[in-house]
């Protein structure tokens, strides 16, 4: 028999509530959760039963009411989180970028983080975003475009990349084709399954069964916040 293979990402009974007393809603109810390296989980469900707000735990963007969330067997409540090892890519495609940040910067800022062995230069950045841009089919995209001068789909392309472009363990996709056409869609699926095939750990919530169908290895129905099992 093959040894275990450590999960890259767990959580354990995780909930999330927002408000208080008769107000309060549980957005996440003791939610579990185990993905493997190279594993695709899917998380299907209707609007409000809480996939982003899941999704937002797990990558440590927001802390659980109670519960935990560990990376590669560490909690990411602790104080020295491995920056960078998990990546989201969030729902609103244009608020999850910097407004004041040209293209090539927020795609390649992650590789600019302090503990990462070799950190390219402006040019080199330059370069990596334009070769970025090409596999996503935005090779003419003008590098120094701001966010706002962008369509949807563009900055949902443009998030995708800097969630990838420092090959984290872990990613943690919401509905990230939501602002595709279908073509343009099924290149970044074939990119985020590539991502896997490489080691990573990769959560996609989709509303789209479809999507979810043809990408993961498993696929979980969030209802009233949550999760099988
Ligand atoms: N920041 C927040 N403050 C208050 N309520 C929130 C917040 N984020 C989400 N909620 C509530 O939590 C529930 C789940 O929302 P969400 O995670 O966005 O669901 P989904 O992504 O499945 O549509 C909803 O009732 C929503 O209104
Ligand atoms: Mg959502």
């Amino acid at each position: 028999m093959p040894p275990p293979v450590s999960p890259a990402l767990q959580a354990v009974d995780v909930s999330r509530r927002y408000g208080r007393g008769r107000g309060a809603v549980t957005a996440v109810a003791a939610a579990s959760l185990t993905v493997a390296p190279g594993e695709i989980v899917g998380i299907h469900g209707s609007s409000g039963c809480g996939k982003s707000t899941l999704l937002r735990l797990l990558a440590g963007v927001e802390r659980p009411t109670s519960g935990t969330v560990s990376l590669a067997g560490r909690p990411l409540a602790g104080r020295h989180p491995v920056p960078g090892a998990a990546m989201p890519i969030l729902q609103d495609p244009v608020g999850s970028l910097d407004p004041r940040w040209p293209v090539w910067r927020s795609i390649t800022e992650p590789l600019t983080a302090p503990h990462r062995p070799s950190r390219p230069d402006r040019a080199g950045r330059r370069e990596i975003a334009r070769e970025r841009l090409e596999t996503v089919g935005l090779a003419g995209l003008d590098l120094d475009a701001r966010p706002g001068e962008l369509s949807r789909g563009q900055c949902q392309r443009v998030a995708i990349l800097r969630a990838l472009v420092a090959e984290p363990a872990v990613v943690l996709a919401d509905e990230p084709t939501s602002a595709l056409d279908v073509s343009v869609s099924a290149g970044i699926l074939h990119l985020l399954a590539g991502v896997a095939g490489r080691g990573a750990a990769l959560v996609v919530v989709s509303h789209d069964l479809a999507v979810l169908d043809v990408l993961c290895h498993r696929v979980l129905v969030m209802t009233g916040g949550r999760l099988p099992g």
